[in-house]
């Protein structure tokens, strides 16, 4: 196995090294991003939080993940939970926060349950200052406002304006949200060094000889991560990169595209299965997932979504393809979050690389009415 790995070695290594600048410092040379998705610099938003801390700040890890074609977070709580308490404490001590808060997502009961164990394992202090707060199984759940507004409120809502939670989060304090996978490896750079960070986990599903969630490279492409895998089962379609918020590209291309940072979830899609039929059913369901505060979210996903079902199953208007390239345009930058955009990105990507079946299902309904 290469060095850094998450998934290879023991979950416990002995003594923790001390937190402080220059684990800060270590972080920003290791060139270590984010791994819940924007791939930001894990150092520059320790750096900003320990800034404006004075000791009552807040670590909130994040493994929410309600993602269905993501499941790299469940698994890494599930096998090393200690390494990510590591990754909070180490986070804590170098921002200078109080408590540490582990947002687990409802549906994980696995990881949950490891992770229980494994915090009834630490020292009293650090057990004193944790704790577990289950995340609703809602997508947007664990968006970083959301999550902070669910552990205030219990209701898990974005909020778009100023401040962030890096100034105010949690009851107000400096509130250093990052995911487990992201804390895991800054605790891995913590004990072995800089070139720690270069690991990424990625989820791998649909037709593949070994679904699974592996581990690669920063760097591989998406071909080697399905090779880790175990390389496609039958005939692909197409490939689904970053879950459901993430692009739809033609085997082709995607095969030696390098995996983008943060993006956790690769999909192959069977040639034998039918893109439109696919695209209904996400489409349906990121609509059922809008936090419903923002009409261009609310109502524009829930028109994308008809729109698909209405061409998969066989019944396109005339302008419905016009329609859902405009509307996924439309959408963009619209709400108080990025979900709109991620449904939009999502449907603008299948229009490209499905477009035969698009025009097929229209053309098709087109001669009937005609
Ligand atoms: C709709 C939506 C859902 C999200 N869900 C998650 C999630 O389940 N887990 C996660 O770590 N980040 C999620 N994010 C990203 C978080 O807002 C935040 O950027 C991330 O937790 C920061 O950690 P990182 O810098 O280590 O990536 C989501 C963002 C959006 C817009
Ligand atoms: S953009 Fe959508 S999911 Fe995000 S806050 Fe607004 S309604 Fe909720």
């Amino acid at each position: 196995m290469f060095a850094g790995s998450l998934l290879a070695d023991a979950d416990r290594q002995g003594p923790l090294p001390a937190g402080g600048p220059d684990l800060i410092a270590a972080l920003e040379r290791s060139g270590l991003r984010g791994r819940g998705g924007a791939s930001f610099p894990v150092g520059t938003k320790w750096r900003s939080v320990a800034g404006r801390a004075g000791g009552g700040a807040v670590v909130l890890a994040n493994g929410a993940e309600a993602d269905p074609l993501n499941r790299k977070d469940q698994t890494l709580l599930s096998s090393r939970p200690h390494l990510v308490l590591d990754g909070a404490f180490l986070a804590a001590q170098t921002v200078g926060a109080n408590e540490v808060i582990l947002y687990v997502g409802e549906r994980h009961r696995t990881a949950q349950a490891a992770l229980a164990r494994a915090l009834g394992e630490r020292p009293a202090p650090q057990r004193s200052r944790a704790r577990i707060v289950i995340a609703p199984p809602r997508y947007v759940a664990g968006e970083e406002t959301a999550a902070v507004n669910y552990i205030e409120t219990g209701v898990a809502v974005p909020t778009a304006t100023p401040p962030r939670p890096f100034e105010r989060g949690v009851d107000g304090r400096p509130t250093l949200i990052q995911n487990v996978e992201s804390l895991a490896r800054a605790a891995l750079v913590a004990r072995q060094g800089e070139s720690a960070g270069g690991m990424i986990l990625v989820s791998v599903s649909g037709a593949v000889a070994v679904p699974r969630v592996v581990e690669v490279q920063v760097g591989s492409t998406v071909g080697e991560a399905i090779d880790v895998a175990g390389g496609l089962a039958g005939p692909p379609r197409a490939v689904l990169v970053g879950g459901f918020f993430g692009t739809w590209l033609d085997v082709g291309s995607a095969w030696d595209l390098r995996l983008p940072g943060g993006c956790g979830a690769i999909t192959v899609l069977s040639a034998g299965i039918s893109p439109l039929a696919e695209m209904a059913r996400m489409v349906r369901f990121l609509a059922g997932e809008s936090a419903a505060q923002c009409g261009p979210c609310y109502f524009g996903l829930g028109a994308l979504a008809a729109t698909c079902e209405r061409i998969a199953g066989g019944q396109a208007q005339a302008l419905d393809l016009e329609r859902l390239r405009r509307w996924s345009g439309q959408v963009v930058g619209r709400g108080a979050c990025r979900h709109p955009d991620g449904a939009a990105g999502l449907v603008h990507s299948a229009l490209q690389v499905f477009q035969p079946e698009f025009a097929a299902a229209c053309r098709t309904v087109g001669q009937v009415a005609a």
